[in-house]
Protein backbone atom coordinates (compact mmCIF):
# COMPACT_ATOMS: atom_id res chain seq x y z
CA UNK A 1 0.00 0.00 0.00
CA UNK A 2 1.70 3.33 -1.31
CA UNK A 3 0.84 7.03 1.15
CA UNK A 4 2.78 9.48 0.68
CA UNK A 5 4.65 10.73 3.52
CA UNK A 6 2.33 12.66 6.17
CA UNK A 7 3.45 16.37 6.25
CA UNK A 8 2.65 17.76 9.69
CA UNK A 9 3.91 14.84 11.61
CA UNK A 10 7.25 15.06 9.85
CA UNK A 11 7.81 18.44 10.61
CA UNK A 12 6.85 18.04 13.99
CA UNK A 13 9.36 15.32 14.02
CA UNK A 14 12.11 16.99 12.42
CA UNK A 15 11.93 20.70 14.35
CA UNK A 16 9.24 20.25 17.37
CA UNK A 17 12.33 19.16 19.91
CA UNK A 18 13.64 22.58 19.30
CA UNK A 19 11.22 24.85 20.41
CA UNK A 20 11.04 27.24 23.04
CA UNK A 21 7.77 28.63 22.35
CA UNK A 22 5.56 26.13 20.97
CA UNK A 23 3.13 28.07 18.99
CA UNK A 24 1.84 25.42 17.22
CA UNK A 25 0.74 22.67 19.64
CA UNK A 26 -2.35 20.90 19.22
CA UNK A 27 -2.64 19.39 22.63
CA UNK A 28 -3.41 21.44 26.06
CA UNK A 29 -0.72 21.58 28.51
CA UNK A 30 -0.27 17.48 29.04
CA UNK A 31 -0.94 16.20 32.37
CA UNK A 32 1.93 14.45 34.29
CA UNK A 33 1.81 11.12 35.36
CA UNK A 34 1.67 11.96 38.82
CA UNK A 35 -1.15 14.54 38.33
CA UNK A 36 -3.19 11.32 36.97
CA UNK A 37 -2.18 8.86 39.16
CA UNK A 38 -3.61 11.43 41.99
CA UNK A 39 -6.72 10.14 40.53
CA UNK A 40 -6.44 6.75 41.70
CA UNK A 41 -8.04 6.91 45.02
CA UNK A 42 -8.61 2.81 45.38
CA UNK A 43 -4.80 2.17 44.35
CA UNK A 44 -6.04 0.15 41.12
CA UNK A 45 -3.18 0.59 39.60
CA UNK A 46 -0.98 -1.56 42.12
CA UNK A 47 -3.12 -4.60 42.01
CA UNK A 48 -3.43 -4.72 38.30
CA UNK A 49 -2.87 -7.78 36.56
CA UNK A 50 -1.08 -6.93 33.08
CA UNK A 51 -2.82 -9.50 31.07
CA UNK A 52 -4.38 -8.37 28.08
CA UNK A 53 -7.37 -6.91 29.81
CA UNK A 54 -10.74 -6.59 27.93
CA UNK A 55 -10.52 -7.15 24.13
CA UNK A 56 -13.00 -4.72 23.06
CA UNK A 57 -12.37 -2.12 25.85
CA UNK A 58 -12.91 -1.82 29.05
CA UNK A 59 -16.29 -1.59 30.01
CA UNK A 60 -16.28 1.33 32.55
CA UNK A 61 -14.13 3.10 30.02
CA UNK A 62 -16.86 2.48 27.66
CA UNK A 63 -19.81 3.77 29.90
CA UNK A 64 -17.62 7.03 30.93
CA UNK A 65 -16.74 7.78 27.15
CA UNK A 66 -21.00 7.38 26.72
CA UNK A 67 -21.48 10.41 29.18
CA UNK A 68 -19.80 12.31 26.27
CA UNK A 69 -22.41 11.55 24.31
CA UNK A 70 -26.12 12.53 24.10
CA UNK A 71 -27.67 8.50 22.89
CA UNK A 72 -25.73 4.97 22.91
CA UNK A 73 -24.59 2.36 25.07
CA UNK A 74 -21.25 0.17 25.06
CA UNK A 75 -22.16 -1.60 22.39
CA UNK A 76 -21.78 1.66 20.02
CA UNK A 77 -18.38 1.94 21.55
CA UNK A 78 -14.78 0.31 20.54
CA UNK A 79 -11.03 1.62 21.95
CA UNK A 80 -8.09 2.27 19.82
CA UNK A 81 -4.44 3.96 20.36
CA UNK A 82 -5.84 7.44 19.56
CA UNK A 83 -8.19 8.94 17.19
CA UNK A 84 -5.55 8.63 14.49
CA UNK A 85 -6.06 4.76 14.70
CA UNK A 86 -9.63 4.69 15.31
CA UNK A 87 -10.34 6.84 12.19
CA UNK A 88 -7.65 4.28 10.22
CA UNK A 89 -9.51 1.83 11.69
CA UNK A 90 -13.12 3.33 10.33
CA UNK A 91 -11.56 4.08 6.71
CA UNK A 92 -9.91 0.19 6.73
CA UNK A 93 -12.96 -1.51 7.25
CA UNK A 94 -15.92 0.97 5.70
CA UNK A 95 -13.79 1.84 2.13
CA UNK A 96 -12.80 -0.45 -0.70
CA UNK A 97 -10.96 0.15 -3.72
CA UNK A 98 -13.01 2.79 -6.28
CA UNK A 99 -15.55 4.06 -3.41
CA UNK A 100 -15.65 7.67 -4.02
CA UNK A 101 -15.76 9.97 -0.51
CA UNK A 102 -15.36 13.62 0.14
CA UNK A 103 -12.90 15.47 2.08
CA UNK A 104 -11.98 19.25 3.02
CA UNK A 105 -9.43 20.98 2.65
CA UNK A 106 -7.72 22.72 4.51
CA UNK A 107 -7.53 19.66 7.14
CA UNK A 108 -5.69 16.54 8.19
CA UNK A 109 -4.13 14.47 5.71
CA UNK A 110 -4.77 11.56 6.83
CA UNK A 111 -8.44 12.02 5.57
CA UNK A 112 -7.22 12.77 1.93
CA UNK A 113 -4.31 10.46 1.81
CA UNK A 114 -5.66 7.04 3.56
CA UNK A 115 -8.82 6.92 1.17
CA UNK A 116 -6.30 7.52 -1.89
CA UNK A 117 -4.29 4.81 -0.87
CA UNK A 118 -6.80 2.28 -0.43
CA UNK A 119 -7.76 3.26 -3.64
CA UNK A 120 -10.49 5.65 -3.69
CA UNK A 121 -11.19 8.41 -5.26
CA UNK A 122 -11.39 11.71 -3.25
CA UNK A 123 -13.25 15.02 -3.64
CA UNK A 124 -11.83 17.70 -1.54
CA UNK A 125 -14.12 20.87 -0.81
CA UNK A 126 -12.81 24.01 -0.11
CA UNK A 127 -13.58 25.85 3.03
CA UNK A 128 -13.44 29.51 2.31
CA UNK A 129 -11.30 32.25 4.27
CA UNK A 130 -13.09 34.21 3.35
CA UNK A 131 -16.48 32.74 4.79
CA UNK A 132 -15.01 32.16 8.00
CA UNK A 133 -13.64 28.96 6.26
CA UNK A 134 -16.85 27.28 6.19
CA UNK A 135 -17.80 25.35 3.08
CA UNK A 136 -20.46 26.25 0.82
CA UNK A 137 -23.62 23.66 0.19
CA UNK A 138 -23.44 24.12 -3.56
CA UNK A 139 -20.26 22.34 -3.45
CA UNK A 140 -21.39 19.35 -1.49
CA UNK A 141 -24.86 19.29 -3.58
CA UNK A 142 -22.25 18.96 -6.99
CA UNK A 143 -19.98 16.38 -5.62
CA UNK A 144 -22.94 14.54 -4.09
CA UNK A 145 -23.57 14.12 -8.27
CA UNK A 146 -21.10 11.26 -7.43
CA UNK A 147 -22.36 8.15 -5.45
CA UNK A 148 -20.35 9.14 -1.88
CA UNK A 149 -19.37 5.89 0.31
CA UNK A 150 -18.59 8.31 2.66
CA UNK A 151 -17.43 11.90 3.98
CA UNK A 152 -14.91 12.68 5.98
CA UNK A 153 -14.81 15.82 8.42
CA UNK A 154 -13.18 17.02 11.31
CA UNK A 155 -15.14 19.34 13.39
CA UNK A 156 -13.88 21.67 14.70
CA UNK A 157 -11.40 21.47 11.80
CA UNK A 158 -7.43 21.45 12.56
CA UNK A 159 -6.21 23.66 11.33
CA UNK A 160 -8.98 26.21 10.54
CA UNK A 161 -10.62 25.60 13.97
CA UNK A 162 -13.76 26.02 11.67
CA UNK A 163 -16.63 24.27 13.55
CA UNK A 164 -19.19 23.36 10.65
CA UNK A 165 -22.62 25.60 10.81
CA UNK A 166 -25.91 23.46 11.80
CA UNK A 167 -26.83 24.22 8.31
CA UNK A 168 -24.17 22.95 6.83
CA UNK A 169 -24.75 19.89 8.90
CA UNK A 170 -28.21 19.74 8.57
CA UNK A 171 -27.97 19.97 4.61
CA UNK A 172 -25.17 17.33 4.53
CA UNK A 173 -27.10 14.76 6.98
CA UNK A 174 -30.01 15.07 4.29
CA UNK A 175 -27.96 14.20 1.42
CA UNK A 176 -26.01 11.54 3.15
CA UNK A 177 -29.42 10.06 4.26
CA UNK A 178 -30.97 10.00 0.75
CA UNK A 179 -27.86 8.45 -0.38
CA UNK A 180 -27.47 5.93 2.15
CA UNK A 181 -23.58 7.72 2.66
CA UNK A 182 -21.39 7.40 5.57
CA UNK A 183 -20.59 10.45 8.21
CA UNK A 184 -17.09 10.14 9.54
CA UNK A 185 -16.61 12.92 11.88
CA UNK A 186 -12.84 13.30 13.79
CA UNK A 187 -14.06 14.72 16.86
CA UNK A 188 -10.99 15.32 18.25
CA UNK A 189 -11.10 18.52 19.08
CA UNK A 190 -14.53 18.16 20.46
CA UNK A 191 -16.09 19.23 23.57
CA UNK A 192 -19.60 18.57 24.76
CA UNK A 193 -21.75 22.04 23.59
CA UNK A 194 -21.14 20.50 19.95
CA UNK A 195 -23.18 17.71 18.86
CA UNK A 196 -21.52 15.14 17.66
CA UNK A 197 -22.70 13.20 14.19
CA UNK A 198 -23.20 10.10 15.86
CA UNK A 199 -25.95 11.74 17.88
CA UNK A 200 -27.57 13.21 15.05
CA UNK A 201 -27.44 10.76 11.97
CA UNK A 202 -27.44 7.02 11.90
CA UNK A 203 -24.84 6.64 9.25
CA UNK A 204 -22.63 8.81 11.63
CA UNK A 205 -19.28 7.78 13.33
CA UNK A 206 -17.59 9.85 15.50
CA UNK A 207 -14.01 9.35 16.63
CA UNK A 208 -12.44 11.27 19.57
CA UNK A 209 -9.65 10.52 21.79
CA UNK A 210 -7.53 11.71 25.25
CA UNK A 211 -5.03 13.19 23.70
CA UNK A 212 -6.40 17.10 23.01
CA UNK A 213 -8.82 18.61 25.42
CA UNK A 214 -8.29 15.64 28.60
CA UNK A 215 -4.17 16.25 27.74
CA UNK A 216 -3.11 13.50 27.43
CA UNK A 217 -1.60 12.64 24.20
CA UNK A 218 1.13 10.26 25.81
CA UNK A 219 -1.53 7.46 27.00
CA UNK A 220 -2.87 6.60 22.94
CA UNK A 221 -6.22 6.04 23.81
CA UNK A 222 -9.20 6.85 21.30
CA UNK A 223 -12.16 5.36 20.53
CA UNK A 224 -14.62 4.96 17.53
CA UNK A 225 -18.59 5.06 18.44
CA UNK A 226 -20.98 4.60 15.54
CA UNK A 227 -23.73 2.44 14.15
CA UNK A 228 -23.50 -0.89 16.43
CA UNK A 229 -23.11 -3.18 12.81
CA UNK A 230 -19.63 -0.80 12.21
CA UNK A 231 -18.36 -1.31 15.60
CA UNK A 232 -18.99 -5.22 15.23
CA UNK A 233 -17.14 -4.75 11.72
CA UNK A 234 -14.49 -2.93 13.14
CA UNK A 235 -13.92 -5.41 15.84
CA UNK A 236 -13.67 -8.54 13.51
CA UNK A 237 -10.70 -6.35 11.92
CA UNK A 238 -8.72 -5.12 15.11
CA UNK A 239 -8.50 -8.82 16.48
CA UNK A 240 -5.67 -9.18 13.58
CA UNK A 241 -3.84 -5.48 14.56
CA UNK A 242 -4.21 -4.61 18.16
CA UNK A 243 -6.71 -7.13 20.20
CA UNK A 244 -6.58 -4.35 23.29
CA UNK A 245 -5.83 -1.39 24.25
CA UNK A 246 -4.29 -3.15 27.14
CA UNK A 247 -5.48 -2.91 30.89
CA UNK A 248 -2.35 -0.41 31.67
CA UNK A 249 -3.61 2.29 29.38
CA UNK A 250 -7.24 1.47 30.22
CA UNK A 251 -6.50 1.96 33.92
CA UNK A 252 -4.92 5.14 33.13
CA UNK A 253 -7.57 6.65 30.69
CA UNK A 254 -10.11 5.75 33.21
CA UNK A 255 -9.33 7.90 35.64
CA UNK A 256 -9.17 10.66 33.12
CA UNK A 257 -12.64 10.01 32.19
CA UNK A 258 -14.04 9.65 35.46
CA UNK A 259 -12.69 13.56 35.87
CA UNK A 260 -14.16 14.42 32.67
CA UNK A 261 -15.68 17.67 33.90
CA UNK A 262 -12.51 18.59 35.70
CA UNK A 263 -9.88 18.45 32.74
CA UNK A 264 -12.57 19.63 30.44
CA UNK A 265 -12.91 22.80 32.50
CA UNK A 266 -9.15 23.09 32.76
CA UNK A 267 -8.61 22.96 28.98
CA UNK A 268 -11.57 25.66 28.49
CA UNK A 269 -9.64 28.11 30.95
CA UNK A 270 -6.76 27.83 29.41
CA UNK A 271 -7.95 28.31 26.08
CA UNK A 272 -10.28 31.38 26.58
CA UNK A 273 -7.29 32.80 28.75
CA UNK A 274 -5.15 32.58 25.31
CA UNK A 275 -7.72 33.73 22.99
CA UNK A 276 -7.92 36.73 24.76
CA UNK A 277 -4.01 37.31 24.49
CA UNK A 278 -4.38 36.69 20.83
CA UNK A 279 -6.83 39.15 20.26
CA UNK A 280 -5.24 41.79 22.05
CA UNK A 281 -1.83 40.97 19.85
CA UNK A 282 -4.19 40.98 16.58
CA UNK A 283 -5.31 44.40 17.39
CA UNK A 284 -1.94 45.81 17.79
CA UNK A 285 -0.91 43.72 14.77
CA UNK A 286 -2.72 44.31 11.52
CA UNK A 287 -0.31 42.21 9.50
CA UNK A 288 -2.05 39.26 11.15
CA UNK A 289 -5.45 37.91 10.80
CA UNK A 290 -7.20 35.09 11.80
CA UNK A 291 -10.82 33.68 12.37
CA UNK A 292 -10.96 32.91 15.84
CA UNK A 293 -12.14 29.65 16.64
CA UNK A 294 -15.29 28.62 18.08
CA UNK A 295 -13.75 26.01 20.04
CA UNK A 296 -11.41 23.10 19.69
CA UNK A 297 -7.53 24.01 19.99
CA UNK A 298 -5.88 25.52 16.82
CA UNK A 299 -6.45 28.35 14.57
CA UNK A 300 -4.72 29.56 11.10
CA UNK A 301 -2.26 32.64 11.73
CA UNK A 302 -2.28 35.11 8.26
CA UNK A 303 0.85 37.26 7.64
CA UNK A 304 0.78 39.77 5.39
CA UNK A 305 4.29 39.04 3.50
CA UNK A 306 5.82 37.46 0.51
CA UNK A 307 7.73 35.11 2.43
CA UNK A 308 6.91 31.22 2.48
CA UNK A 309 5.60 29.72 5.40
CA UNK A 310 8.28 27.44 5.16
CA UNK A 311 11.31 29.75 5.40
CA UNK A 312 8.75 31.79 7.92
CA UNK A 313 8.44 28.45 10.06
CA UNK A 314 12.28 27.81 9.88
CA UNK A 315 13.62 31.30 10.52
CA UNK A 316 11.58 31.99 13.32
CA UNK A 317 12.60 28.61 15.29
CA UNK A 318 16.17 29.18 14.14
CA UNK A 319 16.02 32.98 15.08
CA UNK A 320 14.13 32.94 18.21
CA UNK A 321 13.19 29.28 18.91
CA UNK A 322 9.14 30.37 18.23
CA UNK A 323 7.82 27.12 16.53
CA UNK A 324 4.94 26.72 14.10
CA UNK A 325 3.82 24.14 11.63
CA UNK A 326 3.82 26.28 8.11
CA UNK A 327 1.11 26.75 5.85
CA UNK A 328 2.66 24.90 3.21
CA UNK A 329 2.18 21.51 5.40
CA UNK A 330 -1.95 22.09 4.57
CA UNK A 331 -1.04 23.42 1.00
CA UNK A 332 -1.88 27.05 2.01
CA UNK A 333 0.53 29.26 1.96
CA UNK A 334 0.98 32.87 4.22
CA UNK A 335 -0.70 30.57 6.96
CA UNK A 336 1.21 29.49 9.79
CA UNK A 337 -0.92 27.10 12.22
CA UNK A 338 -1.54 28.44 16.03
CA UNK A 339 -1.89 26.40 18.56
CA UNK A 340 -3.93 28.07 21.80
CA UNK A 341 -2.43 25.69 24.33
CA UNK A 342 0.83 26.77 26.16
CA UNK A 343 1.19 28.15 29.05
CA UNK A 344 -0.28 31.79 28.68
CA UNK A 345 3.11 33.77 29.65
CA UNK A 346 4.34 31.51 26.62
CA UNK A 347 2.36 31.93 24.14
CA UNK A 348 1.87 36.20 24.85
CA UNK A 349 6.07 35.89 24.30
CA UNK A 350 5.49 33.43 21.01
CA UNK A 351 3.32 35.86 19.43
CA UNK A 352 6.07 38.97 20.97
CA UNK A 353 8.29 37.39 18.42
CA UNK A 354 6.66 36.25 15.99
CA UNK A 355 5.12 40.21 15.33
CA UNK A 356 8.99 41.00 15.51
CA UNK A 357 10.36 38.80 13.23
CA UNK A 358 7.66 40.23 10.77
CA UNK A 359 8.36 43.73 11.35
C1 LIG B 1 -7.63 15.98 13.34
C2 LIG B 1 -6.73 15.09 14.11
N1 LIG B 1 -7.08 13.81 14.28
C3 LIG B 1 -6.30 12.96 14.97
C4 LIG B 1 -5.10 13.39 15.52
C5 LIG B 1 -4.28 12.41 16.27
O1 LIG B 1 -4.88 12.24 17.52
P1 LIG B 1 -4.44 11.12 18.55
O2 LIG B 1 -3.29 11.65 19.32
O3 LIG B 1 -5.62 10.91 19.39
O4 LIG B 1 -4.09 9.90 17.74
C6 LIG B 1 -4.70 14.73 15.37
C7 LIG B 1 -3.43 15.21 15.93
O5 LIG B 1 -2.96 16.28 15.69
C8 LIG B 1 -5.56 15.60 14.65
O6 LIG B 1 -5.25 16.89 14.50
Amino acid sequence: MKIPSFKTEQWMNQYEGRAVYNMTDTCVSPLTYQELLSFDSSHLLSSMKLDYGSITGDVQCKQEICKLYQTGTVENITTAHGCLQANEMVMETLLEPDDCIIAYTPSYQQFTDLPRSIGCRVIELPLYEDDQWQPKIEDLKQAFQHRIKMVILNNPNNPTGTVFSPEYVTALISLAKQNSTYILTDEVYRDPSIPSISDLYDRGISTSSLSKLFSLAGLRFGWVKGPQEVIDAINVRRDYSIISTGPLIDTLSLFALQHQEDLLKRSDILLSRNKEVVRRWLNQNPQFSLVMPQAGTVSFLKYESSLSSETAAIELLQQNGVFYVPGSCFQCESHLRLGLTSAPEQFQKGLALTAEYFH
